[in-house]
């Protein structure tokens, strides 16, 4: 870790440094949990620099602000993760943290949730803004970042400047929260967070791209995934052959591949992706009995107890739909589509709690979690091919 420094960097003889190249030393204290309280700014502080409220440091860092407030690190902590939360007894420390480890972090959001859960109105709202800047960049009030992309100048900077800690530039800094570690929960043998390990044995781990290189271009703080269409599409390949109508029968042909994802196809267990072809009835109705598809997915009980089929695709994998289906007589077209919803096992996880409680304190939040996690859901691929009559008619 190479230290960078301003005319009057008064860094505190902090714990986290580390000998030059221990990357992992450094991330393992950075990272230590829970994170320690950051305690008494340096006097030297404005009240701006001392602030770890986001808002304040987009006072100063605009672009990283306006990015991150889009992203779902600022969205962790939402109704579906709050609405299991405030069932905890706020004196439960452990439980809590068993969450807010990867949600929400800082010991000073800690502090917020639990004046929240014991009803207090006034104890803040840092919990509430999820995985805040200070969560990756404050430890003991100190701000630490990658090697500035430009050299900067001797001039005094804010906050005391900043540490350089070459760890932001690598996957490991990411795989804190979305990686389980060897003992961690494994179902078959493989984690249930397993994301470093499938970019480790891929390609792109070869190739020297990071998370980072995908998930922050040009140090963009925008972290999309499979919730944007975009970048869903920028990861797979999409190939299909149009349908033919010979004799009685249709054939078509529908291939996805993970052409561009440094994972698999998906990661998590959440998401769910079917890829499909059906005939269509006047009005937009499947015709019944044409529908064939195949589900790309790691399919969990709802109870974590097991894995009950793992479909994903590694990089470079594919998943090959072939179709070969009498023609229906009332059918008018054959659509063929990839479907993703990104938070499949969600939504079954919030019915279930709603059903097993339905009057319980969280229930209002769980309902919004519920439409959230069923309007999330996109085609990234569809086509609509409309058939000529059939002879006869
Ligand atoms: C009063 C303005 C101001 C405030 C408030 C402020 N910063 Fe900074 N910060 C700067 C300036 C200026 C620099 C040095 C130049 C640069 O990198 O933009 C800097 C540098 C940094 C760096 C190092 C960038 C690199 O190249 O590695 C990080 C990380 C950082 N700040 C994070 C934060 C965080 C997190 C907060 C809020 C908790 C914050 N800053 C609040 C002005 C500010
Ligand atoms: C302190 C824990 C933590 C760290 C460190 C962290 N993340 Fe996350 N990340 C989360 C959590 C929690 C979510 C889910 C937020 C939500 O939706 O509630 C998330 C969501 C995401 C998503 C969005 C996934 C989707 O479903 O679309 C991406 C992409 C992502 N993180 C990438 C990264 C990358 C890349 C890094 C490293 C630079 C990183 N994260 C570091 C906790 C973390
Ligand atoms: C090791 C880090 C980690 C821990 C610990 C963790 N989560 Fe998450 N959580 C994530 C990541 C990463 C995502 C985003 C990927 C996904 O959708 O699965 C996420 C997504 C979620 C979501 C869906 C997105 C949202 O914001 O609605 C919920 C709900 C959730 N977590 C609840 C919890 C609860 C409750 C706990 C504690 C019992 C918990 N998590 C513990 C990392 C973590
Ligand atoms: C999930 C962790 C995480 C969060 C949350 C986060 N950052 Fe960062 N930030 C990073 C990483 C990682 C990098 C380095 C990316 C790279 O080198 O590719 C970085 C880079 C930076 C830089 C240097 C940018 C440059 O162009 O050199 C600044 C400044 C910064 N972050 C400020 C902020 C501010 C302000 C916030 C909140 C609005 C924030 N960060 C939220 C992880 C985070
Ligand atoms: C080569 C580019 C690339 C690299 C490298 C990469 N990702 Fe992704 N990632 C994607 C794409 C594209 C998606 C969207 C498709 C998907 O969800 O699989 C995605 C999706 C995600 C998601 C959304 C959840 C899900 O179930 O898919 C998370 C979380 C994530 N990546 C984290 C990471 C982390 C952590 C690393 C590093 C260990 C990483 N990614 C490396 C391209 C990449």
């Amino acid at each position: 870790m190479l230290l960078f420094f301003t005319a009057t960097l008064l860094l505190p003889m902090s714990s986290l440094r580390a000998a030059p190249g221990s990357m992992d030393t450094f991330l393992s204290r950075f990272w230590v949990q829970p994170i320690a309280p950051q305690g008494k700014p340096q006097k030297s502080f404005s009240k701006l620099e001392a602030s770890l409220d986001p808002s304040a440091c987009g006072t100063c860092h605009q672009r990283q602000w306006e990015d991150w407030k889009t992203s779902l690190h600022a969205h962790a902590m939402g109704p579906g993760v709050m609405g299991q939360l405030v069932e905890v007894h706020p004196t439960d420390t452990s439980s809590l943290r068993d969450c807010t480890r990867c949600h929400a972090p800082l010991a000073e959001q800690e502090a917020s949730l639990k004046k929240q859960l014991r009803g207090k109105k006034s104890g803040g709202t840092l919990h509430q803004q999820g995985l805040v800047c200070a969560a990756c960049h404050v430890r003991e009030n100190v701000r630490y970042g990658p090697p500035p992309m430009t050299p900067k100048s001797d001039g005094k900077f804010p906050h005391n400047g900043f540490v350089v800690a070459p760890a932001f530039e690598d996957g490991r800094f990411c795989a804190i929260c979305h990686q389980f570690d060897q003992d961690g929960y494994a179902l078959n043998g493989k984690p249930l967070e397993n994301t470093y390990a499938e970019w480790q044995a891929s390609r792109y781990a070869k190739q020297g791209m990071q998370c980072q290189s995908c998930h922050m271009p040009e140090r963009r703080h925008l972290w999309r995934g499979i919730h944007d269409p975009e970048m869903t599409r920028k990861g797979v390949t999409v190939e299909a052959i149009p349908p033919v109508v010979t004799g009685g029968n249709i054939s078509a042909r529908l291939v996805l591949t993970n052409s561009g994802t440094g994972h698999y196809f998906p990661t998590y267990i959440t998401p769910r992706v079917t890829v499909q072809i059906y005939q269509e009835t006047a009005g937009g109705q499947l015709a019944e009995g044409t529908l064939r598809e195949i589900t790309v997915a790691r399919h969990v009980a709802a109870d974590l107890s097991a894995e009950l089929a793992d479909t994903r695709l590694a990089p470079g994998a594919r998943a090959v739909l072939e179709y070969l289906v009498p023609r229906h007589p009332d059918a008018l077209a054959i659509i063929v589509r990839v479907r993703v919803e990104p938070d499949h096992f969600y939504s079954g996880l919030y019915r279930s709690l709603l059903e097993a409680a339905p009057g319980s304190k969280g229930a209002g939040l769980l309902r919004a979690a519920l439409k959230n996690s069923l309007e999330s859901a996109y085609n990234i691929f569809e086509r609509r091919h409309t058939l000529s009559e059939p002879p006869g008619r």
